[in-house]
């Protein structure tokens, strides 16, 4: 028996299904969506990204942090939690501060591709530039996230920065860490033990004098073993005196792009939970 026209027509039928249930009934109900603004003269919400942030955005694209990463805030009534009694919440993401109410699709509005994800490995960062603000920790973490977090999973993005020699004064720009991250940046890095002796040998009481300065109290005789190593934590804690952390800026635009991501934020009429 021929069945030719039935499988045509069953494949034909599948395929017409997807197209209109996933790209032209999602169009028509999107088409019309504009930026909002409460009231007359407001400025309108979302904005576009513009300048250094979108340049960022193209490095948050190319780095793949959208693995790790999703930009959606779920409603109040997803996001399981239990409270101190075991009693069963919802709301979890709001909980987290992920945003003040769940993302719709007009906080999508100008973004083409949109970097929603469905990985959670870190945090949400659909509105990171309010959750934290601060452009010198978000460096810091790219360069290591364990220098902010030991405990992190986040791979180091060091290539977005360059270890240059101080010449002249210290950059504005440059990160403020310890040597233990900079020496090697995108590592921890620890001196061996002879390295330590030699370096205590040509400079232990300059270091000494600094530590006491700052950790009075503190087991700090370089005779001892327990004084090296205290000498040891602090010194390693200092900043390098010929080197310094800048941002490429792919890592400057990057930051930019975090700080720009304030999604959830804004409240809109179709986003009532
Ligand atoms: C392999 C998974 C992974 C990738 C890839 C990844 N991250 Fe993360 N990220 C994490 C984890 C896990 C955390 C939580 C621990 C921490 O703070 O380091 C985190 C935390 C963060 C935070 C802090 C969030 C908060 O709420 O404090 C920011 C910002 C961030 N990542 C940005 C990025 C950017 C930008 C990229 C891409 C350049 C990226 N991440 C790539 C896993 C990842």
């Amino acid at each position: 028996m021929d069945r030719g026209l039935v499988i045509f027509l069953g494949a034909l039928l599948t395929f017409a299904s997807s197209w209109l249930g996933l790209i032209l009934f999602p169009f028509w109900q999107l088409q019309t969506e504009k930026p909002f603004a409460a009231a007359e003269g407001d400025a309108p919400y979302p904005q576009p990204l513009a300048g250094l942030a979108l340049a960022g955005k193209k490095v948050y694209q190319a780095n793949g942090c959208m693995y790790c990463h999703s930009q959606q805030v779920r409603s109040e009534r997803f996001g399981n939690w239990w409270d101190a009694s075991g009693e069963h919440r919802t709301g979890a993401d709001i909980r987290r501060s992920y945003g003040l109410r769940r993302t719709v699709s007009r906080d999508y509005l100008h973004d083409n591709p949109t970097m929603l994800g469905t990985m959670r490995t870190g945090p949400d960062l659909a509105n990171i530039g309010v959750r934290n603000p601060s452009a010198a920790w978000h460096h810091t973490h790219l360069l290591n996230p364990r220098s902010a977090n030991a405990w992190s999973v986040m791979p180091s993005f060091a290539y977005l920065y360059s270890r240059a020699k101080v010449t002249g004064a210290r950059s504005d720009k440059a990160l403020s860490l310890g040597r233990e991250w900079t020496v090697d940046p995108g590592y921890r890095w620890r001196p061996s033990a002879k390295e330590w002796d030699a370096i205590l040998s040509a400079r232990g009481p300059e270091i000494l004098a600094s530590a006491l300065a700052v950790r009075p109290g503190t087991q700090l005789d370089p005779a001892t073993d327990a004084g090296r190593a205290n000498l040891l934590e602090f010194w390693l804690t200092t900043p390098e005196e010929n080197y310094q952390i800048l941002p490429t800026a792919e890592g400057e635009a990057l930051v930019a792009y975090l700080l720009a991501l304030r999604k959830a934020e804004t409240p809109l009429p179709e986003a009532k939970e």
